[in-house]
């Protein structure tokens, strides 16, 4: 099945992703015949909190250009919902880990790219709050090089430096920050604590949370009690973990800054 709009064939029957916010299909510039994502946000919630999230994603992705951030092509509005045209991804890393790619190599082109992109959102005033695997996706850089990209701003929030403050008990709780749970006013470094426990799973294809019971779960996060599956880390370059343990910190102030991350001994060539 095919839906057209303006310039753009959306091939419904060819599904990318879906979560929270919407659907993502694959579409195709008619014109110039690139492939692109098309994620449909309906409009169904516009006068909720969850419709001006949305509205909100959208005025962010437009006013946003960075190498390792997907990049927006346009919106489209149609009677009930819009229509964001993205460049297109080969797949996010939560597919990768899930077919058993995780090696080390990966993980810190993840790491150099993600570094880069919150030190880019930060300086703009944005928190992305949703930090994690299923965000980030597999594209090809200027030399033809993989990229991870951070897609999936359903969740971001702006913040200024008189008022760095955020609330809302908001995202995926495996990446969430104990501070979120707290119900306290947080700060964008719950981004640096979500992007430590991606890397973990980037390393290792494992969570750093072993307990099923959520309840037993929650303590573990509160706390920042991590199973360190021993025999995993023991194969894994030592400078690696000690970036990974640096920003799964319960102390928000503690966690190194992503320009700091990005001049950590694992990261600099
Ligand atoms: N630009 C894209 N290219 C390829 N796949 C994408 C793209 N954007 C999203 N997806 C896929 O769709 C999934 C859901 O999209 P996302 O923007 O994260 O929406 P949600 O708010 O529903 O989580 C992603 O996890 C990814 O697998
Ligand atoms: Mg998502």
């Amino acid at each position: 099945m095919q839906g057209y709009h303006g310039t753009y064939e959306i091939q419904l029957g060819k599904f990318l992703g879906k979560g929270a916010g919407g659907q993502v299909n694959l579409g195709r510039n008619i014109q110039s015949n690139e492939s692109v994502a098309v994620k449909l946000m309906t409009k169904d919630y516009i006068d909720t909190e969850r419709g001006a999230a949305k509205i909100r994603e959208l005025q962010m992705l437009h006013t946003m250009t960075h190498p390792y951030i997907i990049s927006v092509i346009e919106s489209i509005e149609i009677p009930d919902a819009f229509y964001i045209i993205m460049e297109l991804g080969r797949g996010d890393l939560m597919h990768k880990l899930e077919e058993g790619i995780h090696d080390t190599a990966q993980a810190k082109r993840v790491a150099m790219n993600l570094f880069s992109a919150l030190e880019y959102l930060h300086s703009i005033g944005i928190c992305h709050r949703d930090v994690k695997p299923e965000n980030l996706l597999c594209c090809q850089g200027p030399r033809g090089e993989e990229a991870w990209k951070l897609g999936d701003f359903g969740i971001a929030i702006f913040f200024t430096e008189e008022d760095p403050y955020i609330t809302g008990n908001i995202g995926t709780p495996d990446y969430m920050a104990p501070e979120i749970f707290l119900d306290q006013k947080y700060t964008k470094e719950v981004d640096l604590w979500a992007a430590g426990v991606t890397l973990f799973s980037a390393l290792t294809a494992q969570s750093p949370w072993a307990h099923t019971n959520p309840q037993a779960k929650q303590h573990a996060i509160l706390i920042g009690e991590v199973s360190w599956h021993q025999e995993t880390w023991d194969a894994i370059d030592p400078n690696a973990k000690d970036l990974v343990e640096k920003l799964i910190v319960r102390d928000p102030q503690e966690r190194p800054s992503p320009e700091a991350c990005l001049r950590h001994k694992w990261l600099i060539v």
